[in-house]
């Protein structure tokens, strides 16, 4: 087969059992269900158990993956794991994925980019297909956000959740399937505003900032990934934003002119914001709700630390 491009061809992902509501938060710190659904639009979240790790969810995100699209680990030959949340520096967390399922000999990266890891680790999978370096990749994101969460501070503790999501990624000879083209990029003169810093390792952010960002000067990138891919909004049958918090979603959708039937992306109500692992745990449960037929446009837009971001259009597996 002549590869034009990859494709996402399944999707898998994992969330820790323990539930953690508004309520168990008002128990922790003064903060109250009410505060917590009308600035940010989450209802509940989920916690890693005791040492669980980013690579564990990993782990089992990638497996349904694989079940999903009825691969083995023979299949694959790379792994790449974004996460801004994994506490272990060597091995990174891809070598663990790639031990655990028994994936012989992959090309094994680890990425970095905040809240927008997802959509830069696909990236690099699409671009090492298109080259021939790659046959087939799995691409992960995993956060244990939990475990760099300051559970005293009200600011931030209420934001955040613990998952991981996965996709598998392989060549096609069909340029409408393919993925589109990245738009990535970043704002470095910003980098203060969203931090996780040695001296302090928590989730520190400028909120306001960020929230200001996100719905000033997001939505005409998020018209050029459409452009990339030769669509207008219009034409998208699904985004899958990163879930940061539920008024950004909507306040970016608004100013975009996407058809009424275009499905967005609300995870974050039950997920709460989960970082790199946001998008594709999103993709994963808007792929097996059916919602979306298989072959149509998904935008997918990640943002975040850096401050980074990223997207592409993918076919609906
Ligand atoms: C974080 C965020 C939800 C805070 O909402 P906000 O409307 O900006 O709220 P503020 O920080 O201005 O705080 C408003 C008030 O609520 C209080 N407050 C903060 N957290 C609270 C909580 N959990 N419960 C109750 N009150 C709270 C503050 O102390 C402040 O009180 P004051 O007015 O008496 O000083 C919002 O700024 C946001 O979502 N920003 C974007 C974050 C983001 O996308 N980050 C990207 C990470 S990838």
């Amino acid at each position: 087969m002549s590869v034009n491009g990859s494709r996402v061809v399944s999707v898998g992902h994992y969330q820790p059992e323990k539930i953690l509501t508004n309520d168990d938060l008002a128990k922790m710190v003064d903060t109250n269900d009410e505060w917590i659904v009308s600035r940010v639009g989450i209802k509940e979240r989920r916690i890693a158990a005791e040492g669980q790790k980013v690579a564990d969810l990993a782990i089992e995100a990638a497996r349904q993956a694989l079940e999903n699209g009825g691969f083995t680990a023979a299949d694959i030959d790379m792994v790449i794991v974004a996460t801004v949340s994994a506490k272990d520096l060597c091995p990174n967390t891809a070598c663990r994925v790639s031990d655990a399922l028994g994936i012989g000999a992959p090309a094994a990266i680890d990425i970095n980019t905040a809240c927008s890891g997802f959509e830069y680790a696909l990236a690099q999978a699409d671009m090492a297909i298109r080259t021939g370096a790659t046959r087939r990749a799995l691409v992960i994101g995993a956060e244990c956000l939990s475990a760099v969460t300051d559970w005293e501070d009200r600011s931030s503790c209420v934001l955040f959740g613990d998952g991981a999501g996965a996709v598998v990624v392989e060549g096609t000879d069909d340029p409408e399937l393919a993925i589109s083209p990245v738009l990535w990029g970043s704002e470095p003169s910003m980098s203060d505003v969203i931090r996780i810093e040695e001296d302090v390792p928590f989730i520190k952010q400028a909120g306001q900032t960020v929230f200001r960002w996100a719905t000033t000067q997001l939505a005409p990138l998020i018209e050029q990934v459409a452009e990339r891919a030769g669509l207008k909004v219009n034409e998208l049958a699904a985004f899958v934003p990163h879930q940061a918090n539920l008024r950004i979603i909507q306040g970016i959708a608004k100013r975009l002119d996407f058809n009424d039937d275009c499905v967005v992306a609300e995870d974050i109500v039950y997920s709460g914001n989960t970082s790199a692992a946001s998008v594709p745990l999103a993709l994963s449960k808007l792929v097996q709700s059916g919602k979306v037929a298989s072959g149509a446009p998904i935008l997918l837009f990640g943002f975040g630390g850096g401050l980074t971001y990223a997207g592409q259009v993918i076919r609906c597996p």
